[in-house]
């Protein structure tokens, strides 16, 4: 094991541990980022405030719906191909960005214990509370795993992994690289190229363009857990900087637009109004029907998206895709 592993700090489970610390709020200096947004014209959320507890709850149920495919497609390509990632890639730690409740990695582990007796996964994630939830369920469902859980942002989660002797699996599921925008997909790809090194593998799960019905429904569950998730942004904003947005005074709005690939989730205001949020020293006022940018989900063409990770250094080792609701996770080899 890595030095700077056993120097970590120790929790009560001792295969557990926090390479950065959970107390380290991770959203801690945002703030003058959302005063920046929320200044702009369009006003824009950053989606980062989707996941506290509560938000990762509602989007957890929002996967569970029967509208939502991403998920359930997702976990039905690595259960048919977990044995082939783990045959092409062998057993290797593993690093997951925005891991979650970790659920589909699970499917992998599961492949893993078959396989070998110790295993490291550094889960990196901004929701600290599920993060920690998640390492004490899956030490107890794996004896071999070692969880070093680093409760921030992709970036400082990549920048602080301890060097590493052999080769790793970095994973990125759920389509999340799909949530930024082209600029932020390069700076992360560009980051984690340079957090790994040659022979190093990555997994990328990813949706991909198809009959817009398909994406409309996903993004409109009846069940309303989409709506709910992202509106509870103004919740976060509120319990974080002592605002008072009424959510009722505001409208979920979602829409594929299939020219550029990409669904586009945002906020409408359904009255002229001012929010403050305290902690930030700041008074905004939305007009009605006026809109705030929330969420972008691209919808990637397989082709342009194994040339744009070619071009940041990751090459090709194997696709599978998913031909009905089109949905592919991808295998490729850092250069
Ligand atoms: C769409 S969910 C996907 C969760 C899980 N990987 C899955 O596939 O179901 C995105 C996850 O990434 C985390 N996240 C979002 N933006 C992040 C960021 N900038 N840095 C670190 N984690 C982030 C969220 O807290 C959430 O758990």
């Amino acid at each position: 094991m890595p030095a700077r592993l056993q120097n970590s700090e120790a929790t009560s489970d001792t295969r557990i541990r926090y390479l950065v610390r959970s107390t380290v709020d991770p959203l801690a200096q945002d703030g003058p980022n959302v005063v920046f947004n929320l200044s702009g014209s369009p006003k824009k959320i950053s989606p980062i405030y989707v996941y506290d507890k509560r938000g990762t709850d509602l989007f957890e149920r929002q996967c569970a719906t029967p509208e939502y495919y991403l998920r359930r497609v997702e976990s039905q390509l690595l259960s048919w191909y977990a044995g082939d990632i783990v045959e092409l890639c062998g057993f290797l730690p593993i690093v997951e960005l925005g891991a979650g409740t970790s659920e589909k990695t699970r499917i992998l582990l599961a492949e893993y214990a078959e396989r070998g007796t110790r295993c490291d996964y550094f889960p990196i994630d901004v929701d600290t509370e599920t993060l920690w939830n998640s390492a004490q369920e899956l030490v107890s469902a794996f004896p071999f795993l070692f969880v070093y859980c680093l409760g921030t942002t992709y970036h400082k989660g990549l920048r602080a992994l301890p060097p590493y002797p052999g080769a790793r699996l970095f994973m990125f599921l759920g389509s999340s690289l799909g949530n930024m925008e082209w600029q932020e997909i390069g700076d992360l790809l560009s980051e984690l190229f340079d957090s790994g090194r040659r022979g190093d593998y990555f997994l990328l799960g990813a949706d991909l363009d198809k009959d817009p019905a398909i994406i409309d429904r996903a993004y409109n569950d009846s069940a309303g857990y989409g709506p709910r998730s992202t509106l509870n942004m103004l919740e976060h904003l509120n319990r974080r900087y002592g605002g008072n947005f009424v959510t009722d005074n505001f409208r979920y709005r979602s829409k594929y637009d299939s020219r550029m690939r990409r669904n586009e989730v945002r906020i409408e205001s359904l009255v002229d109004q001012t929010v403050t949020l305290t902690a930030l020293g700041i008074t905004v006022s939305f007009g009605a029907a006026e809109l705030i940018d929330a969420e972008v989900m691209w919808k990637f063409d397989p082709e342009e998206l194994g040339s744009v990770l070619d071009r940041a250094g990751f090459s090709m080792v194997h696709r599978w895709i998913e031909p009905i609701y089109r949905y592919g996770l991808f295998l490729l080899r850092h250069k």
